[in-house]
């Protein structure tokens, strides 16, 4: 009795333990160079030394925007993807997409690294 109950409740907890630990390997930003790709690399250079589609636009690289020290915070970030700019409307990204956008951007920041 006791043991078909432990044996239901691993058979019903083993999938949530399998998605727990999916998740904390997955880091935070793993889907962010998509979300990049399709809704900032028109302007930006978001891969370093990848020219974004449009130069003319003379947006900042991610590199450059996660290096300068008023821009490159997640403040800033989440500010400036929540508003309109550069005459774009705001861009609907989920609150987990913009996170990890925030994280993906503030990665190539190297002003903290030494
Ligand atoms: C239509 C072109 C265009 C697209 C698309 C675009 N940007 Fe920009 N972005 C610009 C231009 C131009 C600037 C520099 C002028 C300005 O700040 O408005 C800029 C500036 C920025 C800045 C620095 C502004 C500040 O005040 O710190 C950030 C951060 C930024 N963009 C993030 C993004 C992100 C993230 C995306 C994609 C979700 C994106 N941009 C998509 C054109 C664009």
């Amino acid at each position: 009795m006791l043991q078909s109950f432990l044996a239901r409740s691993m058979r019903a907890a083993f999938p949530m333990v399998a998605v727990g630990i999916c998740f904390v390997m997955t880091p935070a930003w793993a889907n962010a160079p998509d979300i990049a790709r399709k809704y900032c690399a028109t302007c930006h250079e978001v891969t370093p030394g990848v020219a974004p589609r449009n130069p003319s636009a003379h947006a900042p690289s991610f590199l450059t925007i996660s290096n300068d020290p008023r821009s490159g915070t997640p403040d800033n970030l989440a500010h400036v993807i929540s508003q309109s700019h550069a005459s774009m409307p705001p861009f609907s990204l989920t609150a987990t997409e913009r996170q990890s956008l925030i994280n993906y951007i503030m990665a190539f920041n190297t002003r903290h690294a030494h």
